[in-house]
């Protein structure tokens, strides 16, 4: 039926024959979106076979994006981009479009659990984030909240449901949370560190203490990453920063065991381990009920394979700073990663969060390398 120009009345009966024929083809395309579904990380997450190695990057939806810095300008801001579902969720797309990348991270920050549970954080341009109270007494950790946090934390929820709508299918949608331990070391420390040392003295002179306040991030980072999951996320990644600060030992009694909680914990989508440093935890890791393990750029990916053993899907692992480097550079330390990590099992990834100055073009360059590299070509 020819369409009439606009201004010009149709008959109801035409009227109605056009809108059905637009639902038809607005069904279609709705069909034909679902069909082009991009699911190749969650089927490498799960271990299954995929025609290319996945790609997504830390800290990708951010300061690298000038479409991100000009919608960040507009605000106060970060607290409120993050806080603001809408803008969190255009955001979180941007990569997806801009960079072409095989899933989505949703805009938050890890300090937002801690926030829920009581201790308000300012985030600062140059400095970054900075609780202004911290905890020092068994008084102020019985103060703290656990599941009216995961409650507070909506704007997060409705932020996953509106990428989720607006993504429609096209990328998965990765949920996150700060890895006990990292959110204790802010609590603690109040800042950022080189060295954490008060967050480490409260460790060796408070440890029962430590544990109480693990126990309540633990509890209450389960709750928020079930919700994130109810909400539409299809995999989470708990980032371990600052695990490589520990010992071997400390490591195991106040970070791993959590980390395990939360993992026998969250069994409805595939969970990713990313302990940032913690080269000496890699067989303790393989042991974890979770499915993917990040690697840094210090450790070794045959050998991680190894320690880790062969069931679960690695991440990583391109350290951030070759992409200041050439694009010949870029593809040919690219190459030699994925070579290296096989074509099953392997989600490509930076070992690290990609530094804000960090140009888009190379960005792009890396992501694209992975996208044309060729195993059957490397057997020949
Ligand atoms: O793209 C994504 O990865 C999603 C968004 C995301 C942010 N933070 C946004 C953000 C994620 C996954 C995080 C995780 C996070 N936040 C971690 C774990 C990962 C890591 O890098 O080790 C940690 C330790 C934090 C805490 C944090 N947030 C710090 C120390 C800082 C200041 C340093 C910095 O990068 O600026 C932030 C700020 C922050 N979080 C920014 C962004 C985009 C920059 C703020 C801005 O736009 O001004």
């Amino acid at each position: 039926m020819p369409r009439q120009p606009y201004g010009q009345a149709n008959s109801p009966v035409e009227t109605r024959t056009f809108l059905f024929q637009e639902f038809r083809i607005w069904t279609y395309i709705n069909y034909l979106c679902a069909m082009l579904k991009n699911d190749l990380l969650l089927r490498v997450a799960k271990g299954e076979k995929a025609e290319r190695t996945p790609i997504w990057l830390m800290r990708q939806a951010g300061r690298i994006l000038p479409e991100y810095r000009a919608v960040r300008e507009k605000l106060s801001g970060f607290k409120e981009l993050a806080t603001t579902p809408a803008l969190a969720a255009e955001v979180t797309i941007q990569p997806v479009d801009i960079l072409g990348v095989d899933a989505a991270i949703i805009f938050s920050d890890i300090l937002v659990v801690p926030e829920a549970m009581g201790l308000i954080y300012e985030m600062y341009e140059a400095k970054g984030p900075v609780f202004p109270k911290v905890i020092s007494t068994e008084k102020d950790i019985t103060a703290l909240k656990v599941k009216e946090a995961a409650e507070d934390l909506e704007y997060v929820y409705e932020a996953i449901r509106i990428t989720k709508k607006e993504l429609n299918g096209r990328v998965p949608l990765i949920g996150f949370a700060g890895a006990p331990w990292t959110i204790l070391a802010y609590m603690i420390e109040g800042s950022g560190s080189k060295t954490f040392s008060k967050a480490k003295k409260f460790l060796y002179s408070e440890p029962v203490l430590a544990h109480l306040l693990l126990q309540k991030i633990t509890d209450t980072t389960i709750l928020y990453l079930k919700e994130q999951i109810r909400n539409g996320v299809d995999i989470v990644q708990l980032f371990d920063s600052w695990a490589g600060i520990l010992t071997p030992e400390t490591y195991n009694e106040f970070s791993i065991k959590y980390i395990a909680q939360i993992c026998d914990a969250v069994t409805e989508v595939p969970v990713t381990v990313f302990a940032k440093g913690a080269f000496f935890a890699r067989k303790e890791m393989g042991a974890l009920n979770c499915r993917t393990i990040g690697l840094d750029w210090n450790m070794g990916i045959k050998e991680s394979r190894a320690l880790i053993g062969p069931e679960k899907t690695l991440q990583g692992n391109l350290d951030p700073c070759i992409l200041y480097a050439s694009k010949e550079e870029i593809k040919k330390h690219t190459n030699y990663m994925l070579k290296q990590f096989g074509s099953e099992k392997h989600i490509a990834n930076l070992g690290h969060g990609v530094y804000p100055d960090t140009s888009v073009d190379k960005v792009k360059c890396f992501i694209e390398t992975v996208k044309e590299y060729s195993f059957a070509a490397e057997k020949v």
